[in-house]
């Protein structure tokens, strides 16, 4: 397929209504989960969105059945063929590696190939490799991670040394059928992971969150088939929130979850922007006036790394200096550099600019920003270097002077269903050559 060139022309408030999708980070797991069982596993409110179409490729290469009709997603894993997720699958998301559960469980034994997703950081896995050690799991890793658990995996007390999604996701998936009980300490306890225990426990797990950051799981024999809806996608609503903000427009997001996005509102609300929370959905409006702020990204319930880009591109419309430390990634303002040759004023610093010292303290990443505003954008040709940049720059270009040009769209479409129907319907000038 030839690369598909975007002309987006600024200028529009967006205006209407537009409902986000399930959430990427939710279902990509969820399809995880549906391999510890034989009996069919029913997911609604999937997305369309690249990553999706790469888990369940991955999974039908497994041997699971997948039917799929519109969002609702049928995996039947009755028979697996292979333990062995091959080369094909390398390096196109993270989501391989939460497979060593599941396949662990199934076969005994997992090979996972090299891992890919947005270039932010050095994204390691050694938690979920330690981990799944403890659980009693030999791991090679060589490039290939090969590992193998014979007699199966036992439950353990596991503390986390950072509470990462991912490897709190991998142990949950991997001791919902181990022997005993598994305990995870500085646990990750984000939406996301609250749905798939959700839906681990529809299944039959016995799995509860206890305080401090800590998830308690007694694993069982065999779970069974379960159906579930996924989650609303919070990324995408805040993306649509700053969009509908910063073009001066009127949008209700629908099924928007404020329960899920509490620090993200405080943050419109301190900058000055007006929204509603409403029965199903949140309607967020552009102010006269932008104020600056300061803000530190951190794991839920803190402002999500995911947020970040979208709100740097707000702040940049902002009066006076606002400071953003992020304290999640150590290589996530990658995307700044596009915005300044827009017109955009922000400046990266090695220090914790924040209210408190960060893992990358003296560590020498550009992991603070200093964003000076409000800077009128002009058009610029862009290429878009992963997901949630993405999303920024088609921001950035909604209320640039002149026609962007931009290419590397699929990064985006990895995550957000009908990106461009969906800007269209709100009143964006986008074209697609
Ligand atoms: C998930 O990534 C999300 N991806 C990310 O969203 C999100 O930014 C991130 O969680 C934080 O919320 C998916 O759910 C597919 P982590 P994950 O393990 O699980 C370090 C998007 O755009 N770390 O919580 O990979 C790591 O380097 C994506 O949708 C280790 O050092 O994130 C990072 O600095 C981008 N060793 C921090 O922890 C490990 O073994 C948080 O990573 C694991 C993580």
């Amino acid at each position: 397929m030839s690369p598909r060139h975007l002309s987006i022309t600024g200028g529009t408030p967006l205006k209407g209504e537009v409902r986000v999708s399930g959430a990427k980070n939710a279902a990509t797991k969820e399809l995880v989960a549906s391999l510890l069982t034989s009996e069919p596993v029913t997911l609604t409110n999937v997305p369309n969105i690249g990553d999706v179409e790469v888990t369940l490729a991955m999974l039908k290469h497994l041997g699971a059945k997948v039917t799929r009709t519109g969002g609702r997603v049928t995996v039947h894993a009755s028979k697996l063929k292979t333990f062995a997720v091959t080369e094909a699958f390398s390096r196109k998301n993270r989501i391989p590696i939460l497979l060593l559960g599941p396949l662990l469980a199934r076969f005994g034994k997992a090979k996972i190939p090299a891992l890919g997703g947005c270039k932010i950081g050095a994204r390691p896995v050694d938690f979920h490799v330690e981990a799944l050690r403890k659980m009693g799991a030999t791991i090679d890793c060589n490039g290939v991670y090969v590992a193998s658990a014979p007699d199966g995996l036992k439950g353990a007390v596991i503390e986390l040394p950072f509470p990462s999604v991912g490897a709190t996701e991998n142990v949950m998936l991997a001791a919902v059928l181990a022997k005993g009980t598994t305990v995870i300490q500085n646990a990750a306890v984000e939406p996301e992971i609250v749905d798939l225990a959700k839906l681990l426990q529809g299944m039959g797990a016995i799995i509860s969150l206890d305080v401090n950051r800590t998830w308690v799981i007694e694993g069982v024999e065999s779970l069974h088939g379960a159906k579930h809806r996924v989650i609303p996608d919070r990324i995408e609503a805040a993306s649509f929130a700053v969009a509908a903000a910063v073009t001066g427009g009127d949008v209700t997001i629908k099924d928007a979850q404020q329960e899920d996005m509490l620090s993200f509102l405080n943050a419109l609300r301190r900058v000055g922007v007006p929204f509603d929370v409403q029965e199903d959905g949140i309607r967020v409006r552009g102010p006269a006036r932008l104020d600056a702020t300061t803000l530190e990204t951190d794991v839920h319930p803190g402002f999500m790394t995911d947020w970040q880009q979208p709100f740097v591109m707000l702040l940049t419309q902002a009066e006076g200096v606002s400071i953003v430390h992020e304290t999640v990634y150590e290589n996530r303002f990658g995307y700044a550099e596009a915005l300044a040759r827009m017109g955009a004023n922000i400046q990266l610093h090695k220090e914790c600019l924040g209210s408190k010292a960060c893992r990358y303290k003296n560590k020498n990443q550009r992991h603070s920003a200093v964003i000076v505003g409000p800077t009128p954008l002009v058009a610029a040709n862009i290429d878009i270097p992963d997901l949630r940049a993405g999303f920024s720059y088609l921001i950035a270009a909604l209320i640039a002077q002149g026609t962007s040009k931009i290419t590397g769209i699929e990064h985006v479409e990895r995550g957000y269903e009908n990106i461009l129907g969906k800007l269209r319907r709100l009143g964006a000038k986008v074209k697609v050559t």
